[in-house]
């Protein structure tokens, strides 16, 4: 099973993998957790090329071909074989960010993004993806304060020095992808404690695993 997370920074995604890698590990599952960007040997290289504050000046397309490469080669190389051993998987994004970011966030055409996500992963879709949803003012203070806290500001601030505009459009890209696909996207309110989406999470887990 593939399952992945989704929403603007600063909603606790991270936090609620490792919750959840816990439950399914006590269920006696074996879980794999990653990350897009960064997921794979050469993808953690393209995170830092696409994060760093140093690299304001990468233009919009090669910001997005960067995204596809980082996401064939985590497919590939991790996902993939991941799931063919039997794990789950729980990946922190995945092809949805890239229309929620370059789509509605930079204003690339959606239909093109939807066919080029299509060439990246080659076949191989979420069961299923939970979208923590937080208004950007709250979400971007969070993830403003963690990379502060974890000297990461120049390294991997570039997204965080956007607009709060743009945030609000990301936002609005997740919400109508949700929207689209229902049966594959899930809407949590991230506003919540930790511990009670922690609960909504499982919820829909244990839902998609007895079905
Ligand atoms: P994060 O892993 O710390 O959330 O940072 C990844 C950043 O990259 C985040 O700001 C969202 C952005 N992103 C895109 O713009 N497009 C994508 O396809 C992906 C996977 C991430």
């Amino acid at each position: 099973m593939f399952i992945t997370f989704e929403g603007i920074e600063g909603t606790g995604k991270s936090t609620q993998i490792a919750l959840l890698q816990k439950h399914l590990e006590a269920q006696g599952r074996r879980v794999v957790v990653t990350c897009e960007p960064g997921g794979s040997r050469i993808g953690a290289e393209l995170r830092r090329v696409l994060l760093s504050l140093e690299n304001r000046d990468l233009t919009p397309q090669a910001e997005l071909f960067l995204y596809l490469a980082d996401r064939a080669q985590h497919v590939a190389q991790v996902v993939r074989p991941a799931l063919a051993s039997g794990a789950v998987v729980l990946s922190d994004r995945f092809a949805d960010s890239t229309v929620a970011y370059q789509g509605y966030g930079r204003g690339m055409d959606l239909p093109l993004l939807h066919q080029l996500n299509a060439v990246a992963v080659a076949g191989l879709w979420p069961d299923l993806t939970l979208l923590l949803d937080l208004d950007p003012a709250a979400g971007l203070g969070r993830a403003v304060a963690r990379n502060s806290r974890e000297g990461k500001t120049s390294a991997e601030g570039r997204f965080e020095a956007e607009s709060l505009a743009f945030h609000g459009r990301v936002r609005q890209g997740f919400l109508d992808l949700a929207a689209r696909e229902p049966g594959r996207i899930r809407v949590l309110d991230a506003s919540d404690t930790p511990e009670s989406t922690a609960l909504a999470v499982r919820a829909q887990v244990e839902a998609m695993l007895h079905a």
